[in-house]
């Protein structure tokens, strides 16, 4: 049998952590010996209303676990938050290995309603937020020499979605952002990659009754909290399956997967492929 893989030693911050994804993800790295930051605004789907007692709540989770954890209630839309959210790994745990870009909102509109302000603030969250945090990190990581981003990406961005030109924009614009990252870093042995949402797993299923479940699920939803029901029934119903890596391209230090073969949150969870990411040096 397989070693369990461990992270134990590494610090990762997990931006948008405090539900959803992203709190799954840290769980799931503490869990396996990571000292995480907790990061999150609190934020309703839409950006509005914050509460920002749910990243600390996910950092009770874990310490209660007997995992390590800090919470975090900074933006990471702007510069200046970001990197106080990494700043916290090196207070609270002294360095920092890894990034995972999770955060995110929604204005889903038409596009012939979509107003600079439904554009600006998904933006702002999604494309800008992975690009203040990835380079509040990078001097660390470059200095040590090692160390893993990886940003959510969705098939809203790889092949557009109704209603949502601002999302699918700022998701497109990760995944370049992430494979120049990758190139920029490579030879520090800095690694970066994007990881797309579960609704294109559907597709890549290969169970006809699933794929069925989950569209009849789509009926009458739309956005992130489609993305969340698909995500938890994928989640249920996929238990072994790890991506082949067709297509994938490994390089000294870095490896590139062309976007439609980037892993997926289920398998992040369920196939250890995050712990596999940060693992590495
Ligand atoms: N749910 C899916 O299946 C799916 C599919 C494709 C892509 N994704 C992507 O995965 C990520 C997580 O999705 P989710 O469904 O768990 O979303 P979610 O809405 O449940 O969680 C997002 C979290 O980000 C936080 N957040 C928002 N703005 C922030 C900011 N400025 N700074 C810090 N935190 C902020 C929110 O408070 C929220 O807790 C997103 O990037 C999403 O686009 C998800």
């Amino acid at each position: 049998m397989n070693k369990p893989l461990r992270l134990d030693g590494k610090v990762c911050v997990v931006t948008g952590a405090g539900g959803g994804i992203g709190r799954e993800i840290a769980l799931h790295m503490a869990r396996h010996g990571a000292c995480v930051v907790v990061n999150d605004v609190g934020v309703s789907l839409d950006g509005a209303r914050a509460d920002t007692s749910v990243a600390q709540s996910v950092v009770d989770e874990i310490v209660a676990e007997g995992g390590r954890a800090a919470s975090s209630a900074d933006s990471v839309a702007d510069a200046g938050s970001a990197n106080r959210i990494v700043e916290a790994a090196l207070d609270h745990f002294g360095r920092i290995d890894g990034v995972v870009n999770n955060a995110g909102i929604l204005r889903d509109r038409y596009f012939h309603k979509m107003n600079p302000d439904d554009w600006d603030s998904v933006l702002q969250v999604h494309l800008y937020g992975t690009y203040h945090v990835s380079r509040a990190a990078a001097p660390h990581l470059k200095a040590q020499e090692s160390g893993s981003l990886v940003h959510m990406t969705s098939t809203s961005g790889l092949i557009g979605n109704f209603g949502q030109a601002n999302y699918s924009a700022a998701k497109l614009g990760i995944v370049a952002l992430s494979k120049s990252i990758a190139l920029d870093m490579r030879k520090f042995d800095v690694r970066s990659n994007s990881s797309r949402g579960a609704l294109a797993a559907t597709g890549q299923t290969h169970e006809p009754q699933a794929v069925g479940r989950l569209q009849a699920q789509a009926q009458g939803c739309t956005g992130q909290r489609l993305c969340g029901r698909l995500h938890r029934s994928i989640t249920r119903l996929h238990r072994s399956r790890p991506q082949t890596g067709r297509g994938e391209k490994t390089l000294k230090g870095m490896t590139l997967r062309p976007p439609h073969h980037v892993f997926i949150p289920h398998e992040l969870i369920r196939h250890e492929h995050m712990t596999h990411e940060f693992m590495r040096r």
